[in-house]
């Protein structure tokens, strides 16, 4: 079995890449244009896998994904490469669509070229089905001897629930059959994907399927995102900045309970359908930040010098104000959040908040759970446990990072 990985040396993708390689034994090929969200570091523990290939192509580049897929003649393909942080399609949406609108159609042009090559066989319900053999559902996706066909070809196409918009407080979680509403150049271009990829499947008889998923946590995840930036920022004594009042709502989903929920679509869901995968983790911002923060006070109790100075409070993240009024709101915002604060909480910073930033989003998993049988297994506190001593543990990894272009800078704030 061998599986062809869009954006495997991102966060998702890599995560993705290491159980497949690692827990599932499976081949995998490995395309990544290599933008500065990917990072083949991520992955330095499998790159000499027998199991495992790279191949640094940009999907906008057709005719080399074409003769990539005719090279390696996957038996399915996980597209997630995308550029993917929504505040960097504030500033420059041309990357968005470029990438993920015309880095898709590329590749289910390419893909569809190379599934119409492949012989027809059998009528198999799904991966699993057809290749399988014996009681362990994985082993049947190894078999050596299984070449790629017609029926049993997959495209799997990773998509967001931000593709949905935004829920008020009362509203019930987003399902299959939400209709679109994205509001940012970021989730408007991933759902531009998605219906590209659903029309492949409904015109072509492409065999796709489409994942809508919550918002992402974990190892190897790039310190632009809040969770990250909310880790680097305690470890570095520096102010943490929470959008408006940190009432935005987000389902955070553990990204290895992500990573098997993709396996499990792709070898036994149901061709043309989509699956939402969600984390039953819905939390304020402001209540998250302040989790980890109590995380890491026990971990990695705050020393004096880290404590916040008033240059600090007036880095470029903090006192950047689109208007003359926003420096007195953040300080009473400060100063209402801080008051009381010890530890790490104190560095909490309230800054202007994201344009358009949705309050809400959340997944209702039901249609996975009950037709797949897939539930995350982590929950907010175990998950975010493991998500702050990973970045305890890996501090190389990201510091080869930060000491590149990108310094925890806010970005997209659209002035
Ligand atoms: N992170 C989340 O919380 C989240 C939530 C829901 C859905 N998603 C979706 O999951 C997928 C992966 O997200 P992520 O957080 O791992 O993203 P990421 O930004 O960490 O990684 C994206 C990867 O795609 C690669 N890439 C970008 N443009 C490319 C191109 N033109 N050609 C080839 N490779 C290219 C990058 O080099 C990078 O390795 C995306 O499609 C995203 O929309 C992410």
């Amino acid at each position: 079995m061998k599986i062809l990985v869009t954006g495997g040396a991102g966060f998702i993708g890599s995560n993705l890449v290491r159980l497949l390689v690692q827990d599932k034994g499976v081949s995998v090929v490995n395309l990544d244009k290599l933008t500065y969200a990917g990072n083949l570091e991520s992955l330095s523990d499998i790159e000499g896998a027998d199991n495992y290939q790279f191949e640094q192509v940009d999907l906008c580049d057709a005719q080399v994904v074409n003769s990539v897929l005719k090279k390696h003649q996957p038996h399915a393909i996980m597209h997630l490469a995308a550029e993917s942080h929504v505040d960097r399609s504030i500033d420059g949406p041309g990357e968005f669509i470029q990438s993920n609108v015309i880095g898709t159609f590329n590749l289910l042009q390419a893909s569809l070229a190379y599934w119409r090559s492949l012989p027809v066989a059998g009528d198999a319900q799904s991966l699993m089905t057809n290749a399988g053999s014996g009681n362990d559902p994985h082993s049947s996706l190894i078999d050596p001897q299984s070449s790629p066909t017609q029926s049993t070809f997959r495209f799997l196409h990773v998509s967001t629930d931000e593709v949905y918009g935004s829920l008020s407080p009362e509203d019930s979680g987003f399902s299959e059959t939400t209709p679109y509403d994205p509001h940012s150049p970021y989730s408007a271009s991933k759902a531009a994907s998605d219906h590209l990829a659903r029309a492949w499947g409904d015109t072509y008889g492409l065999p796709v399927m489409v994942t809508n998923c919550s918002n992402n946590y974990g190892p190897y995840q790039f310190p632009e995102k809040l969770i990250p930036v909310v880790i680097l920022k305690c470890l570095r004594g520096e102010p943490i900045p929470v959008y408006g009042k940190g009432e935005n709502i987000r389902d955070w989903l553990y990204v290895t309970d992500h990573a098997e929920a993709l396996y499990t679509v792709l070898t036994k869901g149901r061709v043309g359908e989509t699956y939402n995968i969600g984390g039953n983790n819905e939390r304020q911002n402001i209540e998250l930040v302040r989790m980890l923060c109590r995380i890491l006070d026990e971990a990695r109790p705050m020393v004096d010098e880290h404590q916040p100075t008033a240059e600090a409070f007036e880095s470029p993240v903090t006192s950047s104000s689109d208007d003359g009024n926003e420096n007195s709101q953040l300080e009473q915002l400060r100063s209402s959040s801080n008051s009381n604060s010890v530890g790490y909480e104190s560095l909490i910073s309230f800054v202007t908040d994201r344009p358009g930033h949705d309050l809400r989003y959340a997944i209702d998993p039901t249609k996975i759970r009950d037709e797949l049988g897939w539930e995350p297994k982590e929950d907010f506190e175990s998950g975010f446990r493991k998500t702050v001593q990973w970045y305890l543990d890996n501090q190389e990894w990201w510091q080869r990072i930060l000491s590149g272009e990108y310094q925890l800078d806010r970005l997209g704030k659209d002035d």
